[in-house]
């Protein structure tokens, strides 16, 4: 670690399953019941409001009854004391990374405790439900608030921030992810390109496993303690 200075960190929903939170990929297809094309895609939400927002009004709601794990202490630690660059790029919608303490994180995905009103195109913290049509507090117009979260054909966000970091990484780490989804399944080839080291640490091999320099299989609960451990040691 001698020569690391700038860390880059993407995390996936494998990072938040020991919180129990559900991950996407489930061995059944389905997420929580769901194919993620009947609640995760723009065109889902125009044929079935009601459906979309009641599946991410439990999920919100979801959020208050787990809490953060391991892994999400051990980054929130090294965010802490690390002294040179670092950010956590997570795909997950959830909080959990926050509310263990990390402050340099961007939700690339979105969040779920955020609305963003259609008629103002502003953005919201948001606690409650959606799915009963309330006012936007900025603009006042009812009925178009809609997630914050990035679905399938939809940019993801902050990713002129993302890549300046990738640029700049000397290590990048990704942690609970299937590397199914771009941009993020990508991001490993960037920094490699630019000759960054390059560590995942999974329950199983990813789908870009072989664009890793180590690949260290098991749970993040784990794996990331004592990987936080070896860096600040
Ligand atoms: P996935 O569900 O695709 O992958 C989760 C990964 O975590 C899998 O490879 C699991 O093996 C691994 N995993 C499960 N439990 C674990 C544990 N305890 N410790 C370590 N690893 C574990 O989730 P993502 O890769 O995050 O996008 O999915 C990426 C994106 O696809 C999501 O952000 C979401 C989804 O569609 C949007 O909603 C835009």
């Amino acid at each position: 670690m001698r020569d690391i200075r700038n860390i880059v960190i993407l995390t996936g929903a494998g990072i938040s399953a020991e919180s129990g939170v559900a991950t996407f990929r489930g061995p059944d297809g389905l997420w929580e019941g769901h194919r993620v094309e009947d609640v995760a895609t723009p065109e889902a939400f125009a044929r079935d409001p009601a459906l979309v927002q009641a599946f991410y009004d439990a999920r919100r709601a979801k959020l208050g009854t787990v809490e953060p794990n391991a892994a999400h202490k051990a980054l929130a630690r090294l965010d802490a004391e690390w002294p040179g660059e670092l950010l956590i790029v997570t795909q997950n919608v959830d909080d959990l990374h926050e509310r263990a303490g990390a402050r340099r994180v961007l939700h690339m995905h979105g969040e779920l405790k955020s609305a963003w009103c259609l008629a103002c195109d502003g953005r919201i913290a948001w606690e409650q439900t959606l799915a009963d049509g309330p006012s936007c507090v900025a603009c006042g117009e009812s009925g178009l608030l809609r997630p914050d979260i990035v679905w399938f054909g939809e940019m993801p966000y902050r990713m002129d921030e993302i890549d300046a970091a990738l640029r700049e990484a000397d290590l990048f780490v990704s942690i609970g992810t299937s590397g199914a989804v771009y941009p993020a399944a990508g991001f490993v080839q960037t920094v490699r390109y630019l000759g960054a080291r390059t560590l995942e640490m999974n329950l199983e091999p990813s789908q870009g496993s072989l664009f890793f320099d180590e690949s260290r299989i098991g749970r993040a609960g784990d794996l990331v303690p004592a990987w936080v451990e070896e860096v600040l040691s």
